[in-house]
């Protein structure tokens, strides 16, 4: 068996530590992938820190990668050794992204648009999904689950409370697919006009306003009832309320805390969770991985602006800090395995 450089958490609330580690063979239906870059994200040092979603240690993480397929497992049509592929990673020694080779079930997979590389097709998975799940699947808010946007919002408001995180820059760019009159966010003025450029109507400066005048900011704004909020900032609560008050009577709140969830003063509440490899999630999942490539070849969703660290898996741990001590701001941090010394 050849090995190869992964990540691990070495065990329960534990240091990251590069080490060797197994390339394992795909099973039926799965491809084997060699991963080029590897995104970043908030839940990877959440579980280091707080120990949830692993099931056994010595752990691997990591949930957004693209790279080249290695090999075809039985049964898979569609796809050959050397393809250039981005995906969703998991929660599994086999799954997880921050490791040299993963496996991946081939209908979550999709090819990447000749217009990006692949440094930019790793910021798109999770975001992307976590911000469609939550909008547009039928199990949670259902604005669209054909995914094909032919139904328009003309002369409706939406906002997204957090525009700046990745989630919240896919989420923009639903809300234009789906043709929002008003897509109004919060996010640090600097950014405002990058977010313009991905659709938000109206940027209100996080700096300048803040979240307890948010909402009536907000509703000004629109001049309609908000009839849908997505909120991609998960800080304790104060977000999670301040999107609810902004939200009409009747209307739909999709959060990045898949807990909350519910009916509350007439406003419904999904806490989203943004994986496409859990059973609930899959059928929507192949949805996604069927539409998403041509989405991005045309140009309709742009992937995160990316920033990467230094010296391949290790420089990981050092990116999740600036993670949790709120230091990346708008931008997606990626890592390239294969650089691992
Ligand atoms: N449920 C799921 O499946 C799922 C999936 C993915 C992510 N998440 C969660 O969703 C959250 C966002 O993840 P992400 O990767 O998209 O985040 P991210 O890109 O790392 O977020 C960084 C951004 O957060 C913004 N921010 C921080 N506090 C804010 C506040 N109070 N109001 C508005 N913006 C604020 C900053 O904005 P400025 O720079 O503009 O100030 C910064 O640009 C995390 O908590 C993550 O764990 C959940």
């Amino acid at each position: 068996m050849s090995t190869q450089k992964v990540l691990y958490i070495e065990k329960s609330k534990g240091p990251f530590v590069v080490s060797d580690g197994p390339v394992l063979k795909p099973a039926a239906g799965q491809l084997s992938v060699k991963v080029i870059s590897a995104a970043l994200n908030p839940v990877d040092w959440k579980i280091q820190a707080y120990d949830f979603a692993v099931s056994k240690y010595p752990a691997i993480v990591g949930t957004d990668a693209a790279g080249e397929v290695a090999s075809v497992g039985e049964g898979v049509e569609g796809f050959s050794k050397g393809d250039k592929v981005f995906f969703q990673g998991f929660f599994t020694n086999e799954q997880a992204t921050f490791q040299q080779y993963t496996l991946v079930p081939a209908d979550l997979v999709g090819i990447i648009p000749s217009n990006i590389d692949s440094d930019q097709a790793s910021t798109i998975p999770l975001g992307f999904s976590t911000a469609a799940f939550g909008l547009l699947a039928s199990h949670y808010a259902g604005l669209d689950p054909t995914l094909e946007f032919k139904t328009k919002h003309t002369g409706e408001a939406a906002v997204v409370y957090g525009g700046s995180t990745s989630v919240g820059q896919f989420a923009i760019q639903i809300f234009r697919l789906l043709g929002y009159s008003k897509i109004i966010v919060n996010a640090s003025g600097r950014h405002g006009e990058f977010l313009k450029s991905l659709g938000a109507t109206d940027v209100i400066d996080r700096t300048q306003v803040p979240a307890e005048k948010f909402a009536e900011t907000a509703k000004k704004i629109a001049g309609v009832p908000i009839k849908v909020v997505y909120n991609s900032v998960s800080d304790g609560g104060e977000a999670h309320s301040t999107s609810l008050a902004t939200l009409a009577e009747g209307g739909v709140l999709v959060d990045v805390d898949p807990e909350k969830k519910g009916s509350v003063a007439g406003k419904k509440v999904y806490g989203v969770f943004g994986s496409a490899h859990v059973p609930t999630n899959k059928e929507f999942g192949r949805v996604i991985w069927k539409i998403l490539p041509r989405l991005v070849q045309e140009g309709s969703i742009v992937p995160n602006r990316v920033e990467k660290v230094p010296n391949g898996l290790a420089g990981i741990d050092g990116g999740l800090q600036k993670l949790k001590n709120n230091q990346v701001s708008g931008v997606k941090l990626i890592a390239h395995p294969q650089e691992t010394a």
